[in-house]
């Protein structure tokens, strides 16, 4: 699919200042929390780094295995290295999208579900800015011996702080969005961003001020989800939420 022109915004968009923006970090953590979702619609005006610096330390207070904090967040704007990942990304979305407009053609609620992201992927290149955390591999990650555990250090040393980031990130008004397609092929996600081979890009962020809405997002009742002391026992089936309005 040939890259495509920013579409012309319709409505005036003006970012906030960053002062005004990072104030909002006081919304409560609870309403954050129920109402952070994947924000694949954003403006695509500029985000100032007074607003994402802070926003990605704020991230980093996040916890790594054994406390290595060996991350790298590449952030990137320019337009030639988006181009690059757009790129990237585009060659498995022209597999996968015929089949995902397919599967929802004669569903109005599904087409409705999927064109966020149809929307972002046809503009990749436009949207103002990626964050791509990465984490360097180590002896402990190898998968030698036990896998499961190493792996699960690996990403489990990089998942919080991208957590932190879309939280505060949401509450700032920004949207964003985890996304693992768009650097499918690792060797060239990497080479893109010029990272040694001990550097591994986990995932890509596209974020900008928010076009799209935020939740309250749906999910799986608690009661169906807690077992309690063994796989199995569901005491907690049918309970409501106290803080959900
Ligand atoms: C590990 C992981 C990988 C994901 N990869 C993608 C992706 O490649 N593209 C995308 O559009 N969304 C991706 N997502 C976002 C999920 O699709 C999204 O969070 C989920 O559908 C729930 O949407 P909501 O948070 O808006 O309710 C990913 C989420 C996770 C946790």
């Amino acid at each position: 699919m040939a890259p495509t022109a920013p579409t012309p915004s319709t409505e005036p968009f003006e970012a906030p200042e960053p002062a005004e923006a990072l104030a909002r970090l006081g919304m409560p953590m609870a309403d954050a929390m129920r109402t952070q979702r994947a924000v694949r619609r954003l403006h695509l005006e500029p985000v100032s780094h007074d607003v994402l610096l802070p926003l990605l330390e704020l991230s980093l207070k996040a916890p790594t295995s054994s406390n290595t904090q060996d991350w790298v967040y590449v952030v990137v704007e320019d337009r030639a290295q988006k181009a690059q990942l757009a790129k990237l990304y585009r060659k498995l979305y022209r597999l996968f999208n015929p089949i995902v407009s397919r599967q929802a053609r004669k569903d109005p609620k599904e087409q409705r579900a999927i064109a966020p992201g149809q929307w972002q992927a046809e503009h990749f290149e436009d949207l103002p800015v990626f964050v791509i955390p990465c984490y360097k591999r180590n002896i402990k990650h190898r998968p030698v011996g036990r896998p499961q555990i190493s792996v699960a250090s690996f990403y489990g040393s990089v998942y919080p702080a991208v957590q932190n980031l879309l939280l505060g990130c949401r509450a700032v008004g920004l949207g964003a969005s985890l996304q693992t397609l768009p650097i499918w092929y690792i060797p060239t996600a990497r080479r893109i961003l010029g990272l040694p081979r001990s550097m591994n890009p986990v995932c890509i962020i596209p974020i900008g001020w928010a076009k799209g809405n935020y939740g309250p997002t749906k999910r799986r009742p608690i009661g169906e989800v807690v077992h309690l002391d063994r796989y199995g026992n569901r005491p907690f089936l049918g309970w409501t939420s106290p803080t959900t309005d």
